[in-house]
């Protein structure tokens, strides 16, 4: 089989270093390109951003330069800051399929940009295109497959979304509401310095952040809405946990049912073989050190028939299934591969 030529812009920062780790050893990828910001005007090998590849490759990261990158590949992964992906649109649009890892195609309403990702789209009428797809894996893979432009789902998003879309489903939501209380490592703020997130300001820390105010919230209430017709309520408290990668997402949702019929919403919604890196465990909540480094999202779920709440646990590393592994997994579906190809 003929080898796909695949770049990576944000090949410097955590989710670029996961793509690189993964697709290094993907059978059917042939990398051509690896780019960052205009800071590595000379090109540096990968081997010294990122000791680790040493031996695995010979390429070098640098500054990226959008006509370059469509010329380089058959496929993008944009691993940028969010408001960037938009504005390198106009130059790869008509010539190369984009995977974009941030927030800038993930909401359908332009209009929402401004209060949750603080910009104006530059190219809002691409945010409903036909030929682009949100890609959460396991809801999508029809639209993903003949996308052109995939916007890869959020960390928190996708473990909240597979966790609660099988309750929406089946209708067992009292009022559409869920409370959410998630932790993510410190990986999940990205490379970037600052100050909070030194280790002196995190280890032996917990703390909530963008409590109510996370722009995970409306991409969460927008697909429950697109693949179910209901209207859902979230509240939001997202926490830094001092690990360096997984998330766990714990939710709280008030529930009329059996178990078994909670169970059932779970197994019809991901059965082992049409979703491999979905695992539920009914009675048990997930832990991370099961799913770090890994392309699955864990679920179980503790219902209390007296009490009417339903706890559903959601863990994921936010780098592999929350990022760069879910974005290999909508390549393999797009390139019509099997959809555990290099990641299992
Ligand atoms: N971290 C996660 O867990 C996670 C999960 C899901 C989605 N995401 C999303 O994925 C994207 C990347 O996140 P990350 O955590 O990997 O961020 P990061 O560690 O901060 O890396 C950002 C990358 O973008 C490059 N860059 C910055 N500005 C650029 C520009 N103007 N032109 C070209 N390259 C530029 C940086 O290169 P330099 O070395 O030159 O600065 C670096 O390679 C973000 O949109 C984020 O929201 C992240």
């Amino acid at each position: 089989m003929a080898q796909l030529r695949v770049a990576i812009a944000g090949a410097t920062g955590y989710t670029g270093e996961e793509l690189l780790r993964l697709l290094l050893h993907h059978p059917h990828v042939h990398l051509t390109y690896l780019a960052a910001s205009a800071k590595w005007d000379r090109p540096t090998p990968v081997s010294v951003v990122h000791p680790r590849f040493a031996r695995q490759t010979d390429l070098s990261i640098e500054a990226l330069d959008p006509a370059t990158l469509a010329a380089s590949c058959d496929v993008a992964f944009l691993a940028l800051p969010h408001g960037t992906s938009m504005g390198l649109m106009p130059a790869l649009r008509d010539r190369i399929k984009v995977i974009d890892l941030s927030g800038d195609f993930r909401l359908q309403d332009p209009a929402l940009y401004p209060r949750w990702y603080q910009f104006e789209h530059a190219q809002p009428k691409l945010l409903s295109g036909a030929d682009v797809a949100y890609g959460l894996t396991e809801y999508y893979r029809d639209a993903i497959r003949s996308a052109r432009l995939i916007a890869n789902p959020g960390c928190y998003a996708t473990s909240i979304l597979l966790a609660v879309l099988p309750l929406f489903q089946a209708k067992l939501v009292a009022e559409g509401r869920f409370l959410v209380d998630a932790k993510s490592g410190l990986s999940g703020a990205g490379r970037k310095a600052d100050t909070s997130l030194l280790f002196t300001e995190m280890t032996e820390n917990l703390r909530a952040y963008k409590v109510n105010q996370h722009q995970h919230m409306p991409e969460v209430l927008q697909e429950v809405s697109r693949l179910t017709g209901q209207h859902a309520k979230m509240g939001f408290v997202p926490q830094i946990l001092p690990v360096t990668r997984g998330l766990i997402s714990t939710i709280y949702v008030k529930v009329k049912a059996s178990t078994e019929a909670i169970e059932r919403a779970y197994q019809a919604a991901y059965p082992a073989q049409a979703a491999p890196f979905v695992r539920v465990r009914p009675g048990v909540l997930p832990q991370l050190r099961d799913v770090v480094e890994t392309n699955f999202c864990d679920i179980g779920f503790v219902y209390d028939p007296d009490l009417e709440y339903l706890i559903v646990g959601s863990a994921l590393d936010n780098l592999t299934k929350g990022a760069a592994g879910q974005a290999i997994q909508n390549l393999n579906v797009m390139s019509g591969w099997p959809e555990t190809t290099g990641l299992l």
